[in-house]
């Protein structure tokens, strides 16, 4: 029987904890012969990624830069792909999400006439410059690909507004499927400071920022309301995990760094990352990832941006949107560390965007999209899991 050959393409941190459960997935289904080509848009922080779930990839094009520009990644990510794509000749690229990655390797395949599956399609602001340049990678991604995998129920209503009815599938998001193989009761960290923490006496903020979009002013608000609530608290311990970006390393440092009870630690194997969370009383981030896997652990969560294209945790409570300015970020913070019954009504766990089963799914609507399967996946409901 011919297998059906599926190329898995990532490059980022976030692209490869959300594909690297559905690499295990294709691997182990005898229809499909899997192989992995990251561009490596982030190299260090792809990297952990790829050790902590034993993953080699088939074709590595390296191709970061120290602040690299979106030009640059582009035009290197293309040419790389398109080499890959004339020597392997996948049957279906998969790609992920909203990154330069996802949208050159989805065009690259394009030009090879090569069919895409695109795995977490359908989010949307409608705001073609927020979060920038993602908006425009995912809806530019959805024009090209034939197979959409759509993580939630709104993804799906989104693609139907852009006139997308055929090959979409209601999967759930693929994170929760990491999500489930990482927290652990009983963990010890290899990052050591986090070792070091009493998690019962000390109530921890988790924060991560790096969105483009927040470059610049907004940026600046994120760390003086940091800073101000670190201030008034001084019993509360941050953690902050700071991006390898320079841009956001040298806000982190300068705003950050002299801050007693303020940890910049370096960034996070995903296992630590997710442990971190599981024991974490409040998460502050401008994140996408993060904004789906913590309302999964019932952590609240204040997103530092304007506007999201995950509204489901914010209607089920557990998200809240915080904006980008120091006084209002701050207010919000400090309600929550004080006022028990504000923090209890956000405090439950939610499963808005996943069940677990998002890579099965996923496997199964491949196999029925190329005729290897009599019928489709069922969709992805919330509330089904166990
Ligand atoms: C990228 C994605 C963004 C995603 C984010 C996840 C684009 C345009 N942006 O943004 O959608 O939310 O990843 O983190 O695709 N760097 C290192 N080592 C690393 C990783 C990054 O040194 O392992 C530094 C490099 O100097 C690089 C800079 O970080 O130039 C920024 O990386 P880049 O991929 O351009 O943008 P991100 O802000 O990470
Ligand atoms: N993450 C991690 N280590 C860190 C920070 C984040 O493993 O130090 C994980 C996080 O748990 C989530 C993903 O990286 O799974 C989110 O990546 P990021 O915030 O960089 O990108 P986004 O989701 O905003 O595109």
């Amino acid at each position: 029987m011919d297998k059906i050959k599926v190329m898995s393409v990532f490059g980022t941190r976030p692209e490869a904890i959300k594909m690297a459960p559905l690499v295990k997935e294709l691997e182990s289904r005898e229809e499909v012969e899997s192989i992995v080509c990251v561009t490596a848009q982030h190299r260090e922080m792809l990297d952990q990624v790829l050790e902590a779930f034993q993953i080699v990839p088939d074709y590595d094009l390296d191709i970061m830069e120290p602040s690299q520009t979106l030009m640059r990644i582009t035009v290197k990510a293309l040419t790389g792909l398109g080499d890959v794509l004339e020597k392997a000749k996948p049957d279906l690229v998969l790609v992920h999400g909203d990154t330069s990655t996802t949208f050159v390797a989805a065009l690259a395949s394009f030009y090879a006439k090569v069919k895409v599956g695109h795995v977490e399609a359908g989010l949307r602001t409608f705001d073609k410059y927020s979060p920038f340049p993602e908006e425009m990678n995912r809806t530019l991604t959805t024009d090209i690909a034939d197979l959409h995998f759509a993580p939630t129920k709104a993804n799906v209503a989104n693609l139907h507004r852009e006139g997308v009815e055929k090959n979409v599938y209601i999967t759930g998001n693929t994170v929760i499927d990491a999500l489930k193989t990482t927290v652990r009761d009983s963990y010890t960290f290899q990052c050591q400071r986090l070792n070091e923490i009493d998690y019962q006496k000390e109530r921890v903020v988790l924060l991560t920022a790096h969105r483009r979009e927040n470059y610049g002013e907004p940026f600046q608000n994120i760390m003086d309301a940091v800073r101000m609530v670190a201030e008034k608290e001084p019993d509360v311990r941050f953690v902050y995990p700071v991006h390898l970006s320079p841009y956001v390393q040298q806000m982190a440092r300068d705003n950050l760094g002299n801050i007693p009870n303020v940890d910049l630690v370096e960034p996070l194997g995903v296992m630590d990352m997710h442990n971190l969370m599981e024991r974490a009383t409040l998460v502050m981030t401008d994140s996408g990832g993060i904004q789906e896997e913590a309302p999964s652990l019932g952590k609240p969560v204040l997103v530092l941006r304007r506007e999201t294209e995950r509204p489901e945790a914010v209607e089920a409570g557990t998200v809240r949107m915080a904006g980008v300015e120091a006084k209002e970020i701050a207010e919000k913070a400090l309600k929550l560390l004080n006022d028990p019954e504000e923090y209890g009504k956000m405090a439950r766990a939610v499963n808005p965007y996943g069940d677990g089963e998002a890579c099965r799914r996923i496997a199964d609507a491949i196999l029925y999209a190329f005729g290897k399967a009599n019928q489709p996946p069922e969709d992805f409901t919330p509330g089904t899991e166990e």
